[in-house]
């Protein structure tokens, strides 16, 4: 059974943007200190996720994984523990084929046991990548990994990435409790990176793929829009943007920057509670984007207790004047029955980056929005 594990989307820290496979138990000892003490536990993230690079680049004569002594020398279960004791939640990475994608081993063949080993470290989350999978059926491959981490008893939450390919918002509800949606994100807001035969995504082109799939996103099952690139090179406007953006669609929050030393601004973006609740609101719908004009986009998101949240985003390069009319605002939504016309009563608004009020909904709203960045808002009925 897979339960509740996330109720809300899944939130916490992962290695993979900052450090790649290049982690050790000094280094991710001084992020689970800095997680605490930066403010992020209190912000509601939970889970501090080893990705790719953690293991031996062989089992060992038992067919066991073995965490390398050069980078654990303590083990792995004694860096589990040392997670736990500050209150937060271990989670580990392995793959779907016979190798991981830097080429450490895979479960394949090994899934029972690789699930009762991460269990007998006290792992509550694991990431499930998909290289090196040839032959394998995508579908089928996460099923039988979902199902040696549920024998183990222990409730561990379990992360599939298989980058969107097949389509797993169609099948991966009861499998596991989010999915990837698309490729690998980078630190760019809207210029994808091309390396090869491989493009890595902006923040916009990943933000494009979700409206076809926003009505998959639920509870227990998320589309996972990757990991954020908040505090990794964009700008102060860009990495308010890109949070907003994932918090407008409900999206697993996985801070990938160095927590040891934050910026002001990057800690004031990923710890804003205001902003982070919407993300956590317990409907858990993904927003709708609303068709505009101008390069400003608008994303509609309904709350709890009617409230809503809306977010303009600027994709532009250059600023631009915001003149809305509160009733041209609707919602409408055939498969689920929503129909929300904003013009039907007034709502108190809260500018949830500047932290105070900025009216109602009475008559036009006029703003100005710097380029690439975003205007949130909270509507709440008066
Ligand atoms: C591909 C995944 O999409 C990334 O998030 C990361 O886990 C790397 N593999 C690790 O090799």
């Amino acid at each position: 059974e897979t339960g509740n594990l996330a109720p809300t989307p899944p939130m916490g820290w992962n290695t993979w943007n900052t450090f790649q496979t290049k982690i050790d138990e000094p280094l991710l000892k001084g992020m689970v200190d800095a997680y605490v003490s930066s403010g992020m536990k209190d912000a509601g993230y939970r889970y501090f996720v080893l990705d790719d690079g953690w293991m031996m680049m062989e089992r060992d004569t038992k067919g066991y994984l073995v965490a390398d002594p050069k980078k654990f020398p303590n083990g792995m279960k004694a860096f589990a523990d040392y997670v736990h004791n500050k209150g937060l939640k271990f989670g580990i990475y392995n793959c779907a084929g016979n190798k991981t994608c830097a080429g450490y081993p895979g479960s394949r063949g090994h899934e029972y046991q690789d699930a009762r080993l991460y269990a007998s470290w006290g792992v509550d989350f694991l990431k499930y990548d998909w290289c090196n999978t040839d032959s394998l059926n995508a579908r089928e491959a996460y099923i039988t990994m979902s199902s040696a981490l549920k024998e183990t008893g222990r409730p561990i939450v379990f992360s599939l990435c298989e980058w969107g390919n097949h389509k797993p918002w169609l099948w991966a509800k009861g499998v596991g409790e989010l999915y990837r949606t698309t490729g690998d994100i980078t630190a760019n807001f809207s210029q994808d990176k091309h390396m090869g035969t491989w493009t890595a995504s902006s923040v916009m082109t990943i933000l494009d793929k979700q409206p076809a799939i926003r009505q998959y996103n639920g509870p227990n099952h998320w589309n996972d829009a990757d990991m954020l690139e908040v505090g990794n090179g964009m700008s102060y406007a860009e990495d308010k943007a890109h949070f907003s953006m994932w918090c407008m669609l409900s999206a697993p929050l996985a801070a990938g920057n160095d927590l040891r030393n934050m910026s002001e601004q990057t800690k004031s973006i990923l710890t804003n509670k205001e902003v982070v609740a919407i993300d956590q609101d317990v409907l858990g719908i993904a927003a709708y984007k609303i068709p505009m004009a101008d390069s400003v986009e608008v994303w509609v998101k309904p709350l709890k207790n009617n409230e809503v949240a809306v977010c303009f985003l600027n994709r532009s390069n250059h600023a631009q004047k915001l003149n809305i009319k509160w009733g041209d605002l609707t919602v409408e939504d055939k498969t689920t029955g929503l129909n929300l016309k904003l013009a039907n009563g007034t709502y108190t608004l809260r500018d949830l980056w500047l932290k105070k009020s900025s009216g109602t909904t009475k008559g036009n709203f006029k703003q100005d929005i710097a380029s690439h960045d975003v205007l949130m808002l909270k509507m709440v009925k008066q």
